[in-house]
């Protein structure tokens, strides 16, 4: 058995499953814990969107569909994206479904990617950007951007062209940002956007939360570089649809030709039902992000307020449903040791920062995803906690 796993593909051997998901285990088995560890919607889907997948099974929505996705679903994105954000993509040609944004994300980078190429990722960042781009055999070339308020400035991008120049292939932009909930305005992703206009690079934008943005709105690098960026979007965050699986890719035609191969060799075609469900909720819920959104915005100012008053630095979230939150100097500065002391004495769990990279040292993540209830009780015991510790 060593001889044959010695002969596994390096790049796989190498990667490290999620270390979100593996602090979050080994936090999950103390008794009465409050977790505010994991990025998903606590919402249902809407009740309109599970009734389409019903009626899909009922219907006997059971065969392989195109490869690119249902055309009225791709109508759908087209429309969606155009409607919310102004960004024009042709429903026949530059629209892809896809088996989650992951499968978006790794179906773009393999598209993109030769082995030894090098991709611009801010940091910190989600954990999978780096894995993705390491399986392929690319190399993340990491820009900590915490002095910043979590924003890829036109200076720092700059400089890293000006250290790997041709080398770099495309830049993975995530706003909002998990894991610091940062979203950019127009005049930071217009600088950014500058630095890459004539170059040969591509974006790769991950707006999976781009429904869930609190104040301003949300910027897409596909506005201003609309021929380089491949957009990355989904309705798991927007529908609290995470385990249906459908992500979305918008880019120009010649480059989706190229996506939607590898697209086919990777799935073939994303779940049929699941399409169903996303067609209802693009078509009729459009805006079923809202009450989630209000919800999620009243808990994020109670949850920074908390954090801020108890001497946390935090930059205010603008988007997403995280709080980034730099930990009091007269506390453990270690994360993952913070960490496991507050899940430990407290009974809530929190990520260290240390796992998001560089500049996520010194910091703890934390979801809201989570009831108002569980956030009351949460914050009453971190408080309760750090007095005890002063
Ligand atoms: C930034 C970001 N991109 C992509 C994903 C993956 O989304 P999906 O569940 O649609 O695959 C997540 C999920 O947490 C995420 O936070």
């Amino acid at each position: 058995m060593d001889a044959l796993l010695q002969r596994i593909n390096q790049n796989a051997l190498n990667i490290q499953a999620s270390s979100i998901r593996a602090f979050d285990e080994h936090i999950s088995k103390i008794d009465g814990m409050i977790k505010l560890t994991l990025g998903e919607p606590d919402f249902s889907t809407p009740d309109h969107v599970k009734q389409a997948g019903i009626v899909a099974i009922e219907g006997d929505e059971s065969h392989y569909f195109p490869t690119p996705g249902s055309l009225k679903l791709r109508q759908a994105a087209s429309h969606f994206l155009n409607n919310k954000y102004q960004l024009r993509y042709d429903a026949n040609t530059e629209v892809i479904v896809t088996v989650g944004a992951t499968e978006a994300l790794f179906a773009s980078l393999l598209t993109v990617l030769n082995p030894g190429d090098k991709v611009v990722v801010p940091s910190p960042f989600f954990g999978m950007y780096q894995s993705m781009i390491r399986l392929i055999g690319g190399e993340p070339i990491l820009i900590d951007t915490s002095a910043d308020n979590f924003i890829l400035t036109a200076e720092k991008l700059e400089a890293a062209f000006a250290e790997h120049g041709d080398a770099i292939k495309a830049v993975l932009i995530n706003y909002p940002s998990n894991p610091t909930g940062a979203i950019w305005t127009e005049e930071q992703a217009k600088a950014v956007a500058k630095v890459l206009e004539d170059r040969p690079v591509f974006v790769i934008s991950d707006e999976v939360y781009s429904e869930l943005v609190y104040e301003g709105k949300h910027v897409s690098l596909g506005h201003f570089l609309p021929e380089q960026t491949i957009v990355i979007n989904g309705l798991s965050k927007s529908h609290a649809m995470t385990g249906w699986r459908v992500g979305l890719v918008f880019a120009k035609a010649p480059v989706m030709e190229q996506v939607t191969k590898v697209h086919q060799q990777l799935v073939t075609t994303a779940t049929s039902i699941s399409q169903e469900a996303a067609y209802e909720a693009l078509q009729n819920g459009a805006n079923d992000a809202e009450p989630m959104r209000e919800a999620y915005q009243a808990r994020r100012d109670f949850v920074y307020q908390t954090m801020t008053e108890l001497g946390f630095t935090i930059a205010k979230p603008n988007g997403a449903f995280y709080i980034f939150a730099r930990i009091p100097e007269d506390l453990e500065q270690d994360s993952y040791q913070f960490a496991l002391d507050v899940a430990e004495h407290a009974r809530v769990g929190f990520i260290p920062g240390s796992g998001f990279g560089p500049g996520g040292e010194h910091h703890v993540r934390l979801s809201y995803a989570a009831s108002m209830d569980d956030l009351e009780e949460a914050m009453k015991r971190i408080k309760e906690y750090i007095t005890s510790l002063r």
